[in-house]
């Protein structure tokens, strides 16, 4: 399947990042795991093994993507897979959001996921392979009271995929996008416990998810049995949007 193969992971310090980054690993493929939060991703990176290697960069910065990704090909010869997993939320209501609440959320979870895209598109259009998976939000299609930037970023992500995937389909690059629903991480956990009930009674099957959930579907799409995918949303929630 993805046996030997190398996958960049953006934000695979904790989380849903993490999650993916271990279930590949398990597949057999090597991991360049990446993150702001230099910290916990080496304490990832380490409790997975000898398969992954840590690399620190903010994806928003195109000098930092630029220069860590040559020194990813440089290591591990290629990227066969990436994941634009990174990502931020800074909740407020519009009137209340600052110019620089909301830049902050699109540079990170927008521009963040074009610049690194675009540094791993040349690796992956050369040779005629790659599998890009981008990880949106049932945000990004429903919209959230309190969330208008990172709504929007998210969105943003959703046509910058269905744009990718056009793009590069000739060459082989399948393009997808991950709408998770609510997934049990750090970035939920900061939330007040009402809202996090709230949530729960939008969800039919009663739970909430879990990164492993998101992990199992990342895994398909970097699959061969996905190679006929391409520009596809599809969200992991329980059921919370049909
Ligand atoms: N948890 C959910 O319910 C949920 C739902 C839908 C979508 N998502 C998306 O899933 C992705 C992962 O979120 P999570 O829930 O695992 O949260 P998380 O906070 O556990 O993980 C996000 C990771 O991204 C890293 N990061 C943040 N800014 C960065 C930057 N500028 N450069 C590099 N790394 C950076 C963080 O350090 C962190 O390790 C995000 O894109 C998020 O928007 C999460």
């Amino acid at each position: 399947m993805i046996k030997e193969q190398v996958a960049l992971i953006t934000g695979g310090a904790s989380g849903i990042g993490a999650g993916i980054a271990k279930r590949f690993a398990r597949a057999g493929a090597r991991i360049a795991l990446c993150d702001i939060d230099e910290e916990t991703g080496r304490a990832t990176a380490q409790a997975i093994g000898e398969k992954a290697r840590f690399y620190k960069f903010d994806i928003s910065s195109e000098e930092e993507v630029d220069n860590i990704i040559k020194k990813i090909v440089e290591e591990f010869q290629t990227i066969d897979i990436l994941v634009n997993n990174a990502g931020i939320t800074n909740d407020k209501l519009l009137i209340r959001m600052t110019p620089d609440d909301w830049r902050r959320v699109l540079d990170v979870n927008l521009t963040g996921t074009f610049l690194v895209t675009r540094a791993v598109a040349r690796i992956m259009l050369k040779k005629h392979y790659g599998r890009i998976i981008n990880i949106a939000s049932v945000i990004g299609l429903i919209g959230n009271a309190g969330q208008a930037n990172y709504a929007a970023s998210k969105a943003g992500v959703i046509a910058f995929t269905k744009s990718c995937a056009k793009e590069f389909a000739r060459r082989n690059v399948l393009v997808n996008a991950i709408a998770p629903g609510f997934i049990k991480t750090r970035m939920t956990d900061k939330l007040p416990e009402e809202i996090q009930s709230n949530y729960l009674k939008l969800v039919p099957l009663n739970r909430f998810g879990t990164p492993e959930d998101v992990a199992n579907l990342a895994l398909f799409l970097a699959s061969d049995q996905a190679s006929y995918i391409t520009g596809q949303v599809i969200t992991v929630d329980g059921g919370m949007v049909m």
